[in-house]
């Protein structure tokens, strides 16, 4: 294996998988956004992605705004589920390996135990069932497909919960943040770091194929994480629990989310970093 063609360059895991490259030189990379491959187009894959000749493919691309997915239906079906059964076809006529990215959306959130890979699926919002989707028709596509589950994603690159809550607790006096959502949160850099291993594993012949969940170690709430993260940068912002009922959104969000990761520390030999730890490496990161 030589060239790896990688999506979403500019999403917190592309971009951590870009900062990590260096740390292979044994691989060429080749990061794409969607200038160079559009997943809203999924017709226009082959043609592309031929061209760049990859020996295997990591697409961290996604349509991750889980509200908007709401209403903007297509788009997030051509992106989730179109071009990633599209990929794993791809790859599969190339006989490379192809990994890609699902959530812990796929599952009802009303469990109490943690889900394992074989969990059923049952995801309560849009995002999830594209999710969802996508991993059935790219398994069917390419039986080879490797699908990382992950949740709770943040880095010191793009949007997420921990950048979002730093903001608040600057500008903000008060904050009310909900208590009755459990997950564990995992650090993008944690989870990069992770996939190349597997990329390493597959290149060495280890026969990894099928589903693994990603998380970082230890489960919170959002009210929990934030009141970490408040006491890590030294905030002094007043953050109020509250239920879930009290902050309405347009898709509806899982009440237990925590993925177990037994599969992927075995078979990888991996010890997953608990999330406080990543947490404080992040937020030093970024100060
Ligand atoms: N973020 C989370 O909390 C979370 C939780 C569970 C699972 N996941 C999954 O983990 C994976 C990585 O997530 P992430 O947090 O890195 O996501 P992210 O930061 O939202 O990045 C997603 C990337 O996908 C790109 N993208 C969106 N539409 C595209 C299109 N039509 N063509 C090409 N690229 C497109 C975006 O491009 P632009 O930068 O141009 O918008 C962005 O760079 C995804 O599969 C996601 O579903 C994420």
């Amino acid at each position: 294996m030589r060239k790896i063609l990688v999506t979403g360059a500019n999403g917190q895991l592309g971009w951590e998988l870009g900062q990590l490259a260096a740390s292979y030189p044994q691989y060429e990379f080749v990061f794409t956004d969607r200038s160079v491959l559009d997943l809203s187009k999924p017709d226009t894959l082959d043609a592309i992605i031929n061209n760049i000749a990859p020996d295997a493919i990591i697409n961290t691309a996604a349509y991750t705004a889980v509200d908007k997915a709401e209403s903007e239906k297509e788009l997030a079906q051509a992106v989730n589920v179109q071009s990633v059964e599209k990929m794993a076809a791809i790859a599969h006529q190339r006989k490379i390996p192809f990994i890609t990215f699902s959530t812990d959306y796929v599952f009802t959130g009303n469990a109490t135990t943690p889900y394992t890979t074989d969990t059923a699926l049952a995801p309560l919002n849009f995002y999830g069932s594209t999710k969802a989707d996508g991993e059935r028709l790219a398994i069917a596509a390419n039986p080879n497909t490797i699908i990382i589950r992950t949740s709770w994603v943040f880095s010191t690159h793009g949007n997420n919960f921990v950048k979002s809550m730093i903001r608040f607790m600057k500008e903000r006096d008060v904050l009310n943040i909900v208590s009755d959502q459990k997950g564990r949160p995992t650090y993008a850099k944690d989870l990069a770091d992770a996939t190349m291993k597997m990329i390493v594993a597959l290149d060495n012949g280890q026969a990894i194929k099928g589903i693994y969940h990603y998380a970082n170690k230890g489960e919170t709430t959002w009210y929990e994480y934030c009141k970490k993260i408040q006491s890590i940068v030294g905030l002094t912002c007043q953050v109020n629990s509250i239920l879930t009922v009290d902050f309405p959104t347009p898709a509806k969000r899982p009440g237990y989310s925590v993925l177990d990761t037994d599969k992927i520390e075995k078979e990888l030999s991996i010890t997953i970093p608990h999330w406080e730890n990543s947490l404080v490496e992040c937020i030093n990161k970024l100060s």
